[in-house]
């Protein structure tokens, strides 16, 4: 690296005039953690309080939803006529305290709502989950829905703004509604929401558009977009190079590039293919390919994109990272489950003392892989990637709760005690 060549700790100034401290950047983990009316509660301020004190530039909350009828999961925070605005102030304080950004990632679960949560998810078409039967069939939203949907993303940036957050992140990606209503598979309609991927893609324009002018021009504005869902037939690399050129044109501080939704987890880089632990140590593959599974895709973007790019999966060598800032592939480095655990690891990157982030995912697993390789039995898939989820879920509620994580709990305690803590959630909530 150059001298002249950003390192992690260069601070970035974005279009609209603020400035991130470094180039770390904690991503959007949904927490769980909101109180039966899905009000914010004392323990997202102590959880963003101590991600805040572990010196990432900027800490991305996880989905707040727009829906209250809708939710990614129990536990959401959700603003939705439900009050709470004096916690929402207490968490923003929280989460700035060490003089970060924080920014909220303002989202609608769609069709991606489990059966427990909501027996009626909303979604471009009546496209199913293919998922064990967990989620039910979603109901085709109106004209006037999306309307109403687009007015929300509006509002709650403006809450957002109100309450002390420094920015906010639209949620494109994943599989909830804006991303299902870009993919084909999930959006099968023949009005002016469907077909075409222009048609596609104006759910996800206007909604940004009604957030910057809510927030005014000064105010940071991000996007989180899929590279690709990964399903045949679906939004593809092409489509999403595309939708970067609109959104150009409509004033975004940050673009973080990640990919797949329930059915494709590629965002945790799952891919169906993963290899073993015995074949990953012959992979020819380089570090940079096999870690930060988005950022070959991102190199592409580049080269379309007018705003400062966020790239998001499996970032761990500080190597990686620096050379992603240097070639320019990335501005800005996406960390999400090493924060899980070890909440300092910014601090540790920036100040050169960790050479390499925690990457617990590839040790808590029954069998040998995760998603492939030898475990091709479909129950043991399931219970590594519920258990994994629950592992990673379990550790943010201990730091939630002013506990150490405990990286040694094994991965079907972690999914007993998730199973559990989800559905007495569900039982409490008061909607
Ligand atoms: C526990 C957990 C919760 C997550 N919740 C969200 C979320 O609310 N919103 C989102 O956009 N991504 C969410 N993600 C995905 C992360 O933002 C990130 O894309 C992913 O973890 C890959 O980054 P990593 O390899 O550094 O963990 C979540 C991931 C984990 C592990």
């Amino acid at each position: 690296m150059t001298s002249n060549q950003p390192g992690l700790g260069e601070p970035l100034k974005l279009p609209c005039g603020a400035t991130l401290p470094n180039r770390l950047a904690k991503a959007a983990m949904t927490e769980g953690l909101a109180d039966p009316w899905l009000r914010a509660t004392e323990r997202h301020q102590r959880l963003y309080r101590l991600w805040s004190e572990g010196g990432a530039g900027l800490l991305l909350t996880g989905n707040v939803m727009i829906d209250r009828r809708v939710l990614e999961r129990p536990g959401n925070v959700a603003i939705d006529g439900n009050g709470g605005l004096s916690m929402l102030e207490s968490w923003a304080r929280a989460g700035t305290s060490a003089g970060n950004q924080l920014w909220m990632q303002i989202s609608h679960a769609g069709r991606q709502s489990p059966r427990y949560v909501t027996r009626q998810p909303l979604a471009p078409s009546d496209v199913q989950l293919k998922l064990a039967g967990n989620y039910a069939r979603p109901r085709a939203v109106s004209e006037d829905e999306i309307q109403d949907f687009i007015g929300r993303f509006g509002r709650v940036a403006g809450i957002a703004k109100q309450t002390g957050f420094t920015g906010v992140q639209v949620h494109g990606a994943h599989g909830y509604l804006l991303s299902s209503f870009l993919s084909p598979v999930t959006n099968r309609r023949t009005d002016r929401w469907g077909g075409s991927l222009e048609n596609r893609a104006r759910f996800l324009l206007e909604a940004v558009r009604r957030v910057r002018s809510t927030v005014g021009p000064d105010f940071p504005v991000a996007v989180k977009l899929n590279s690709a869902d990964f399903q045949k037939g679906g939004f593809d690399e092409n489509d999403c190079l595309q939708v970067v050129e609109w959104l150009n044109d409509e004033g975004i501080d940050l673009l973080e590039i990640s990919g797949g939704n329930y059915e494709q987890p590629r965002l945790l880089g799952y891919s169906g293919r993963e290899e073993t632990a015995a074949e990953g140590a012959e992979t020819r593959q380089s570090t940079r390919e096999r870690e930060a599974y988005f950022l070959d895709f991102a190199a592409k973007v580049r080269a379309v994109r007018k705003m400062p790019l966020m790239v998001t999966g499996g970032f761990r060598s500080r190597t990686v990272m620096e050379d992603a800032l240097a070639s320019g592939d990335a501005d800005v480095i996406g960390l999400g489950r090493p924060l899980c655990t070890d909440p300092d690891v910014p601090l540790r990157l920036l100040s050169r003392e960790l050479d390499t982030a925690p990457r617990y995912e590839s040790s808590i697993r029954l069998g040998t892989g995760v998603w492939g390789g030898n475990s091709s039995v479909f129950l043991l898939k399931l219970v590594n990637v519920l258990g994994q989820q629950g592992w990673y879920y379990q550790q943010i509620m201990r730091l939630a709760d002013g506990k150490s994580a405990d990286p040694r709990m094994p991965i079907l305690i972690a999914l007993g005690r998730y199973l559990t803590d989800e559905w007495s959630t569900a039982a409490r909530m008061k909607r």
